[in-house]
């Protein structure tokens, strides 16, 4: 049945490919986003004129404009993906870490509870408070040590991640606590079209594709799980479908990669795309470590699978490719998103880092 969720943050990389895909799914999406640096409506520019997708430019942290969206739209289901979601920005300035993830993240569940309390039952019994986590708040793994679990203790170690926490345990306690109908997903590393070019693939794609170093933080032997991005847009569908409210639900990859081989891999399909930088593994420069870097994170979603159903579409194989080809497909994109702001991150992270 089509439903009418408000997203936050849909104006991001996982949430506009979420909000595109639940349009094209028949539901309505009330888009609340902040567009703080890596909010771009040119990602939601082919839904611009459809009526099923109302924008409204604001943040989660503001109740009142909150309320009001709860009262004119009645959105059967909330979901959260605004944050923010760069760990080494955290690193760089964690206040307004604190201010979105966490107390946005309290203000949203307050109105939420609230507009739940006046629905009528029937209401009441669909409604689904759906937040979008990560795999960051379990903390480092040994090399061997198991993937993370939904019942893994919460060690995390960045600023992001603590504040990643900080909101997944507020989540959990307004259903203990209130009743609120709550389901938290924790995912893994993204990866796909419209992630903004701060984070480790399409940094790389980029740079590439314009000769400049690729950086490598430490001796690039960290480890990720990578997931694309459709395969997490239909894992939270079916989440908010058929989730028990309450529970959590990780969702991974399958696919552990060190940072050094997802590089040398995108070099490659590089290579043989655009040939005129070949071979772009010559790019690669190690730089200065990040603080407390984590070292190793794998995620076990057999939950997701075994209970719901779940299956990723993607390999990392077949996902990196259709990335590459879709970042060097979309040139005018790239151009709007690394103007301005962009390049003073971009300076400021890398130039104090150095090559090591
Ligand atoms: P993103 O940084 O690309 O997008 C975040 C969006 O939130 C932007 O559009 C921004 O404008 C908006 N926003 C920021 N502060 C806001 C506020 N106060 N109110 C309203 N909107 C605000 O992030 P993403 O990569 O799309 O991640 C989405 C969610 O998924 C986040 O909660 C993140 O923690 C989580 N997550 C991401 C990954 C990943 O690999 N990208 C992995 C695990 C979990
Ligand atoms: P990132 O994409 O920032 O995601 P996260 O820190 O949330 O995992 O980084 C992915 C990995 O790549 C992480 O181990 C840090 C590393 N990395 C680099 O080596 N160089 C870079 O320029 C960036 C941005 C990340």
């Amino acid at each position: 049945m089509a439903r009418t969720i408000l997203v936050t943050g849909g104006a991001g990389f996982i949430g506009s490919n979420f909000v595109l895909r639940r349009i094209a799914a028949g539901d309505r999406v009330v888009n609340l986003d902040k567009l703080t640096y890596a909010g771009n409506l040119g990602n939601l520019a082919s839904v611009k004129h459809n009526p099923a997708h109302i924008f409204v430019q604001g943040g989660i942290e503001d109740a009142e404009l909150v309320r009001s969206l709860f009262q004119l739209h009645h959105p059967d289901a909330v979901v959260n993906f605004a944050a923010e979601s760069h760990v080494d920005r955290s690193i760089a300035s964690p206040e307004e870490f604190i201010f979105t993830n966490v107390v946005g993240t309290f203000r949203l569940l307050h109105e939420s509870l609230d507009y739940y309390r006046a629905l009528p039952a029937e209401l009441q019994a669909r409604f689904r408070f759906l937040h979008v986590s990560t795999d960051e708040v379990y903390g480092s793994l040994s090399k061997t040590g198991p993937a993370f679990v939904e019942s893994k203790a919460y060690e995390p170690n960045s600023p992001y991640s603590a504040s990643k926490a900080s909101s997944d345990h507020l989540v959990r306690a307004y259903q203990h606590t209130y009743g609120l109908p709550v389901l938290t997903t924790n995912c893994s590393n993204n990866y796909g079209p419209y992630q903004f070019p701060e984070k480790l693939i399409p940094l790389v794609i980029l740079n590439a594709l314009n000769g400049k170093p690729l950086p490598i933080y430490g001796d690039g032997l960290n480890v990720r799980d990578w997931l694309y991005v459709g395969d997490h847009c239909e894992a939270i569908a079916l989440v908010l479908e058929k989730g028990i409210p309450g529970e959590t639900y990780n969702v991974g990859g399958d696919s552990e990669k060190a940072n050094i081989d997802v590089v040398t891999t995108i070099c490659s399909i590089m290579d043989e795309v655009h040939p005129q930088g070949a071979p772009h593994n010559r790019l690669i420069t190690f730089v200065k470590d990040r603080p407390g870097h984590d070292r190793r994170y794998a995620v076990d979603a057999s939950k997701l699978k075994r209970e719901l159903g779940w299956l990723q579409q993607e390999t990392f194989t077949t996902g990196i490719r259709r990335t590459v080809e879709w970042y060097l497909a979309n040139s005018s994109w790239i151009q709007e998103v690394t103007s301005g702001d962009y390049r003073k991150w971009i300076a400021a992270n890398y130039e104090a880092r150095g090559a090591k």
